[in-house]
Parts: structure tokens; C-alpha cells; sequence
């Protein structure tokens, strides 16, 4: 069983579209996949067909201690879903101490069994590096950073990085940034590539060699509450996060 966070600090670079599309993928090729929505925004939820304004009980209720994680699962064509609500932003207020370590005391006994039924656990994270994505990098052991093609957004990946490295002294040892996805990639615009030879340059090695195309498709399928495979199977998305997930897997397994 792995455990993947996707997360970026940036907005917008398409933490959640990969979530859900490489999580549609791994299910297509036989994985048993969970996805665990830590966004108040609720984007990944709302992109699996589920409404988060009725969703009655969702991770919140499971990171406050008042419902365990098998209660509020939503399956959808195969897929296990944690699904989030707006009243997720709340976690800041909750009055109990060492709030990073609340999805891990939910999720996790000692031998990790209770995910022991899963090949892959896909986290969203929110664009902050705030409590939420420090609870899903404290049972992560790796990161996988979307990277929108069109900026050079290399200082904002420093901050990444180096959040990681403290969660790494101070909450997680075992986590790595382990990948670094292009996301939006229009390969007719010079400052595409640009940005990805110097990503190689500056993280050799850990940019995927899939690039996930700009795909207007790809943007579409949240509306329907359907991922790329189910929206669009012939589209470059559908086809880009394929290619992309037999990579992970194959980096990972
Ligand atoms: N390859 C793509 N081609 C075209 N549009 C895309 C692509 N990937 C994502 N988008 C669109 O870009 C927007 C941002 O993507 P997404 O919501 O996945 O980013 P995010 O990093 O999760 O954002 P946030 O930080 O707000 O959670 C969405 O409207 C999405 O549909
Ligand atoms: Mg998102």
C-alpha cells in the first residue's frame, strides 16, 4: 500500500485534476484506490459527481475523532472517496493538540492494516501549507508536485521543498518528494519547454517524462461529475494521464 499527497502551495496547477484522473487510471488498470478529499474547497469531491454542500459527513467528522474513516466512505465506479465539505476550514479551531496528526490517528493502528485493503491512497491537498496539508503529509510517504508548464514558479517549489524537509525532521521522516508532474503543457509555446528543461536541470530526475497537455476536456469533466476516462475517453487527457499513471506505477512498484 502507498500513499501519495499531491500538493502545491501554487493554486491552480492542477493538484486536484491529477488526483482524480490518476486515481480513475490506477482503477482502470486493476488498483484498489482510495482518494481522500483535504481541501475545504471540496474540488476533488465535487469532480467525483458528489455534492459537497450534501455531504453530511465527511473527513472533518473523522479528523475531529466523531466518525471512523469506513462511516463516511462514497464509492463511485469502484473508487473509495473521503469526501470533503466547506466546514472543513474549521480545522484551525479545533481544540485539540498535535492537529497534524489527526488523519493519522484516524486512518492508521500501528501496522497500517486498516489500509492494508488498498494498493494506493491518493491525497488532495489544498494550495497552503497550512494544517490540512501537513495531516496529509504526516502519513504520506510521497509527494507528487503538479507543475503548471506556462511559469517559472521555481520559488514557490522552494517553499515546498523546504516545508518538506521540516515535515521531514519534525513529523515524517519516510516522506519524499518523489515526482514532479507538467501540468497545462502546450509544447507550441517556447516557454513550456523552457520551463521543464529547467526543472531537469534544477530536480534532475524527478519530472515525469509524461507531460499532461493543455486539454479543454480535461477542464470540462469536473461539471459532469466525471473523470477524463468517463467524460472523454479519446481525449490527449484521458490519454496523458494514462501514460502519466503507468509511470507512477512503475516508479513506485
Ligand atoms: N491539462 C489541463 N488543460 C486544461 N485545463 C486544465 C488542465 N489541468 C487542469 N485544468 C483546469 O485548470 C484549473 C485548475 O486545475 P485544478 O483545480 O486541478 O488545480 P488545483 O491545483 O487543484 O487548484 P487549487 O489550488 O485551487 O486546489 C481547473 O479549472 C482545471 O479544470
Ligand atoms: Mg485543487
Amino acid at each position: 500500500m502507498k500513499i501519495i499527497s499531491i500538493s502545491n502551495n501554487k493554486g491552480g496547477v492542477g493538484k486536484t485534476t491529477t488526483t482524480v484522473n490518476v486515481a480513475a487510471a490506477m482503477q482502470i488498470l486493476g488498483k484498489k484506490v482510495m482518494v481522500i478529499d483535504m481541501d475545504h474547497q471540496a474540488q476533488t469531491t465535487y469532480h467525483f459527481g458528489i455534492n459537497p454542500n450534501e455531504v453530511k459527513e465527511s473527513i472533518y467528522d473523522v479528523l475531529k475523532g466523531d466518525k471512523e474513516f469506513t462511516e463516511i466512505i462514497v464509492n463511485r465506479n469502484g473508487i473509495d472517496i473521503l469526501p470533503a465539505n466547506p466546514e472543513m476550514r474549521n480545522i484551525e479551531f479545533i481544540p485539540l493538540p498535535a492537529k497534524e496528526f489527526l488523519l493519522k490517528e484516524a486512518l492508521m493502528d500501528k501496522d497500517k492494516k486498516c489500509l492494508s485493503g488498498y494498493d494506493y491512497v491518493l491525497i488532495d491537498c489544498p494550495p497552503s501549507l497550512g494544517v490540512l496539508t501537513l495531516n496529509a503529509m504526516a502519513i504520506s510517504e510521497f509527494i507528487l508536485v503538479p507543475l503548471q508548464a506556462q511559469f517559472l514558479p521555481f520559488h514557490g517549489m522552494y517553499n515546498l521543498f523546504e516545508a518538506v524537509q521540516m515535515v521531514k525532521k519534525r513529523i515524517n521522516r519516510d516522506i519524499e518528494v518523489t515526482g514532479i508532474i507538467g501540468t497545462m503543457y502546450n509544447p507550441k509555446k517556447s516557454i513550456n519547454r523552457e520551463v521543464m528543461e529547467e526543472t531537469e536541470r534544477r530536480l534532475p530526475g524527478k519530472l515525469f517524462n509524461t507531460f499532461i497537455r493543455e486539454n479543454v476536456a480535461l477542464q470540462e469533466a469536473p461539471s459532469w461529475g466525471k473523470t477524463i476516462f468517463e467524460y472523454k475517453p479519446e481525449s490527449n487527457g484521458a490519454d496523458d494521464y494514462m501514460a502519466l499513471t503507468k509511470e507512477i506505477i512503475s516508479r513506485y512498484e
